[in-house]
């Protein structure tokens, strides 16, 4: 059984900013945390505070702020980087340590028992000095499971508030998910975060699976940022955890496009317009069919669970060769404009002629041809 609430862990300040070619300046940062709380999501991930003293500065500016929400910032398994984020005021220190061998190979270069050695080192350290601790297995899902269940028995014994798993390099499935959740959920008291990439286009897949397993918060960013392909999207997790499965998150939907926008113009990554949920399109109808269908009632072409209302959005109805009628009448109905059934024959028939020329039609095109028909007619 999911559990009912499901908190929001976003990370868009710490791996979105991790996107190649994004980099927030410090006034951004404060935008973007302000905005974020009032989002509602439980926790920010301001920053990895060792990794530069604009980045520790940022950190720290977002603890001051007051916000209601618990403001992290990420540390290895290291004193440097978990004094970096004590001196940087944050209620949370999110430290990580490579488990897969992979990783641990060829990155650390340190055994099994070393690695446990220096997670369970990094969580007591965090406890002495009172703040909240979440422990992440980097790459836990390429990770030997019962190492994954060892480790994170040790860190639950040193103190650690919560586990995340982090599927780091995109690679799970949601069945693989499941059983790799369970399995972990079934070993520990604490609760369970997990943090999935995009590579394969799967991670709010994953993130969904992992809340069927058990998992209770769940990390994401605005608009997909993060790391190669990205991490779990926002507002698709939360739409569907609220929407389709009849879960709480806390999220105050309608200020997702708002928020969105923040961020596309602040990180310079156009939203694609067919983005679920906060792209141009989603709530937008150019079909002839499509269109007389949402006049007459949403609910025939939108999933109607989620209306444009709900995430702040609208809808649109869009002109181009699919056009019908209803539409351009809906359209010059609502400007104050009452063509006759002739005229609006004529008009119709000329925007599908621009439509068929691969052109974009837009309201002031609409306006010029309404103007010409009825003038001529
Ligand atoms: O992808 C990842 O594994 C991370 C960790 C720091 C949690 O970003
Ligand atoms: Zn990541």
């Amino acid at each position: 059984m999911p559990h009912k609430n499901i908190q929001i862990f976003d990370t868009t300040l710490r791996d979105g900013e991790q996107t190649p070619g994004v980099s927030f300046t410090p006034e951004m940062k404060i935008d973007i945390a302000r905005q974020l709380d009032r989002l509602g999501v439980d926790v920010i991930e301001a920053g990895f505070p060792i990794s530069s003293a604009g980045d520790k500065a940022s950190v720290k500016d977002i603890a001051s702020l007051g916000l209601d929400c618990t403001v992290c910032g990420l540390a290895r398994v290291i004193k440097a980087d978990i004094d970096a984020c004590i001196d940087s005021d944050v209620k949370m220190v999110h430290t990580f340590v490579s488990t897969s061998d992979i990783q641990r190979e060829h990155t650390i270069k340190k055994t099994r028992e070393e690695v446990v050695e220096m997670a369970i080192n990094a969580v007591e350290y965090i406890k002495g000095h009172g703040l909240e601790c979440m422990f992440s297995a980097m790459d836990a899902t390429r990770t030997d499971t019962d190492y994954l269940i060892s480790i994170a028995r040790a860190v639950e014994d040193a103190g650690a508030d919560i586990i995340n798993i982090p599927d780091t390099v995109g690679v799970s499935s949601p069945p693989t998910m499941r059983m790799l959740v369970s399995d972990v959920y079934r070993s520990v008291r604490i609760p369970i975060a997990v943090h999935c990439h995009n590579d394969f286009g799967l991670a709010v897949a994953n993130s969904l699976a992992a809340v069927e397993s058990g998992a209770s918060q769940i990390q994401v960013t605005m608009n997909s940022l993060g790391e190669r392909a990205g991490n779990a999207d926002l507002s698709q997790t939360v739409m569907t955890l609220e929407s389709v499965y009849g879960l709480e998150t806390g999220i105050k939907t309608k200020y997702l496009v708002e928020t969105a926008r923040l961020i596309e113009r602040y990180s310079g990554i156009q939203i694609p317009p067919t983005q679920p949920i906060i792209g141009a399109n989603a709530f937008s109808h150019e079909s002839g069919i499509h269109s007389h269908g949402v006049i007459k009632e949403s609910k025939t072409f939108e999933p109607g669970i989620m209306t444009p209302e709900m995430v702040g959005h609208q809808r649109r109805l869009v002109l181009g060769k699919h056009t019908g009628k209803h539409a351009v009448k809906k359209i010059l109905n609502d400007a104050g404009l009452e063509p006759s059934d002739k005229e609006l024959n004529a008009i119709l028939e000329r925007v599908k002629d621009l439509g068929d020329k691969g052109k974009k039609v837009t309201d002031v095109d609409l306006y010029a041809i309404t103007e010409a028909v009825m003038g001529e007619v």
